[in-house]
């Protein structure tokens, strides 16, 4: 079970603005695909996998092209990116 504090559900919002915003939208198909659609269909390791080497991810995930950059994020980050993506389940 997935426990979500509103708390860390904020800092995710918080980085989504800043970093995936131009690419992704929560419950819209943009340049990237959904939030909710990712929510439905990821894993949390798949989630950061991507969101860190999607260089190495996005063959197992189905695309034929890695049109997303990586991103460093901390440990923290990266739970509160998660979090707020599964949110949109
Ligand atoms: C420059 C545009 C761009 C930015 C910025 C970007 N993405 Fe993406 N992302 C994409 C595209 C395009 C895809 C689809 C795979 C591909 O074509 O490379 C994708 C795929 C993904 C996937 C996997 C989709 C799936 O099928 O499950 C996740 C998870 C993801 N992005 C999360 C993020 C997060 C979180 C951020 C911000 C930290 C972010 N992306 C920033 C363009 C972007």
């Amino acid at each position: 079970m997935l426990s979500l504090g509103a708390n860390d559900v904020t800092k995710g919002e918080v980085l989504f603005l800043k970093l995936c915003w131009g690419c992704h939208h929560p419950t819209a198909e943009a340049f990237g695909p959904s939030f909710q659609t990712i929510a439905r269909k990821r894993t949390n390791s798949e989630i950061q996998g991507q969101i860190t080497r999607p260089d190495l991810l996005y063959k197992q995930l189905g695309y034929t092209r890695n049109a997303m950059p990586p991103f460093t994020l901390t440990s923290e980050e990266l739970q509160d990116i998660t979090k707020y993506i599964q949110s949109f389940k």
